[in-house]
């Protein structure tokens, strides 16, 4: 018997080196960015508010914008990803999103290339990322019928914990969200589209 992968997606992790270095650079930044703009929405759930978009223009974060954690992801996709010589990543959009307590992100992807997402402040039990594929719940039914262990063959769902100072990348039409944040503190990431430029 031969197994074919196919469509076998993946999404990437690291740590942020710098986090210990910068994370109070970057709350600084993103509090004053969230407090300058006030059309912040909610469009995730009523208790969670983003700031516009722009964040990748404010020199406050030019240490993750410059780092070598993004420098690394964009080199591994080489020999993955074709691109014409006259091609390249960028950042497109950049964002921070906060989270307070019993704040959620409901099911949601983004237009571009690649989804980053930095925790820069995790309290423990502040929530975990959903990733789902696009697979209909109703599909599972027969395999997940009363309680049995979740494996990638019984579930469109996957969960992961949000670490402080990790960051993820995943593709940005992969469907995402989190779960309740059941800390006593706001979590607040930052978010930011890789897309794809003529040079
Ligand atoms: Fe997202």
């Amino acid at each position: 018997m031969n197994e074919i992968p196919i469509f076998n997606y993946s999404i990437f992790a690291c740590e942020y080196q710098n986090h210990n270095r910068d994370k109070e650079l970057f709350g600084k930044t993103v509090s004053d960015w969230a407090k300058s703009n006030i059309n912040a929405n909610n469009l995730h759930h009523g208790l969670t508010h983003q700031t516009p978009p722009g964040l990748q223009m404010n020199h406050g974060l030019d240490q993750l914008i410059n780092s070598e954690e993004i420098k690394h992801f964009v080199s591994s996709l080489d020999g993955k990803i074709d691109m014409p010589p006259d091609r390249s990543f960028a950042i497109s959009k950049m964002w921070a999103t906060f989270v307070p307590p019993h704040g959620t992100i409901s099911t949601h992807m983004h237009e571009g290339a690649f989804h980053g997402i930095y925790m820069l402040h995790s309290p423990i039990n502040s929530g975990m990322i959903v990733f789902e594929r696009d697979i209909p719940n109703a599909y599972y039914d027969v395999f997940s019928a009363g309680e049995v262990e979740k494996t990638p063959y019984n579930t469109n769902r996957q969960s992961y914990n949000m670490p402080e100072g990790g960051i993820f990348f995943l593709p940005s039409w992969m469907k995402h969200s989190s779960t309740s944040n059941e800390s006593d503190d706001t979590r607040i990431t930052i978010n930011f589209i890789l897309d794809v430029f003529e040079k």
